[in-house]
């Protein structure tokens, strides 16, 4: 079909560039408000659409696949995280997923980093004093936090983005640990002098900050569960910038109150933005609002990537970064 009949309907409100590329190359529609569509009206798109463009939050279940049209044969999606996506029932559907990965890997582990530095560190509390105007000048105990060199970091998940996490952790003399499905190609494993843990619960115990980068699936629900917090050292910080169904957030929230885990810095949220309060106002969080892929450059790469998916299907090929079983 020739991509400027393809009727495209886009969720959100993208980079103005993306729009304005999109408008040349599909009959497109834009939600120019950029107010979240509705279950209704989300269902009135999947049935006037040749390709949907949903984003995070856009909860594509089966009921709503149900009810698409025949016309739909694309979800683009924009971003790397599916799991708002029921692919399976879209593919039994003939619908096909796709996402945009690998753009975001750089500026996913950057935030990561600076969270890994900030939480030890104490900015949060320190930013705080200034912002309240309380610091009352420099004293030798004033706000000592941890070194970060030396230190052991657990990194769950070892894919593209725990590999960008390793390679800067390195440079900060942190001693790489890793738990993966898979172990890493001993070459891989030797460049980023990371240390193997087959069980997850063993490295748990032993590291001195765990970092999350695994997808939510149903076997990553609540990976991090009460009894495994438990695990860790009361010393031990947690750090996820994946996503927040990896974590009891409940759980996490109940020992840092208690100070049985040290602190937490968190850019994903069990619930979307509906957010544990009891996690809010605690000296030992930091929470940042989903925000470790918000880079101008980032936002326009994941653009690229959807008009490049959503062509190649118009060519009448398979798009770049489909998403297949093997990725469920
Ligand atoms: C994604 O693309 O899935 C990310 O979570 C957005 O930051």
């Amino acid at each position: 079909m020739p991509a400027k009949a393809l009727k495209v309907i886009v969720t959100r409100r993208l980079p103005e560039p993306v729009e304005t590329r999109m408008n040349e190359l599909f009959d497109v529609e834009l939600n120019t408000d950029d107010t979240p569509l509705g279950r209704d009206q989300l269902a009135d798109a999947m049935a006037r659409a040749d390709v949907l463009v949903p984003t995070l939050g856009d909860k594509i279940d089966q009921g709503l696949l149900a009810q698409a049209g025949d016309r739909l044969r694309l979800i683009a999606n924009y971003g790397a995280g599916f799991d708002h996506i029921d692919v399976q029932t879209a593919l039994q559907r003939g619908i096909m997923v796709s996402n945009t990965p690998g753009v975001l890997t750089e500026d996913t582990a950057d935030m990561t980093m600076a969270m890994i530095l900030s939480v030890p560190r104490r900015l949060r509390e320190g930013n705080l004093q200034m912002q309240q105007g309380t610091w009352e000048g420099w004293r030798p105990t004033a706000l000592m936090g941890h070194r970060i060199g030396g230190k052991r970091l657990g990194i769950l998940g070892m894919g593209r983005i725990g590999q960008a996490v390793a390679s800067r952790a390195q440079a900060f003399g942190l001693q790489v640990h890793y738990h993966n499905r898979r172990r890493l190609h001993p070459d891989t494993e030797s460049a980023l002098e990371a240390t193997y843990w087959e069980s997850f619960d063993q490295m748990l115990a032993r590291v001195d900050i765990l970092t999350i980068h695994v997808p939510h699936t149903p076997s990553t629900f609540h990976l991090l569960n009460a009894r495994r917090l438990k695990l860790m050292k009361p010393s031990a910080f947690v750090i996820n910038t994946a996503r927040g169904e990896v974590i009891d957030e409940n759980a996490l929230t109940r020992m840092l109150r208690a100070n049985e885990i040290a602190g937490a810095g968190l850019d994903v949220f069990e619930n979307g933005n509906d957010i544990n309060p009891r996690l809010r106002g605690l000296d030992n969080v930091l929470l940042l609002p989903h925000m470790s892929s918000a880079t101008v450059e980032g936002r326009m790469d994941m653009g690229e990537k959807v008009i490049l998916n959503i062509k190649t299907y118009a060519d009448g090929h398979r798009p770049p970064d489909q998403v297949v079983p093997a990725m469920l």
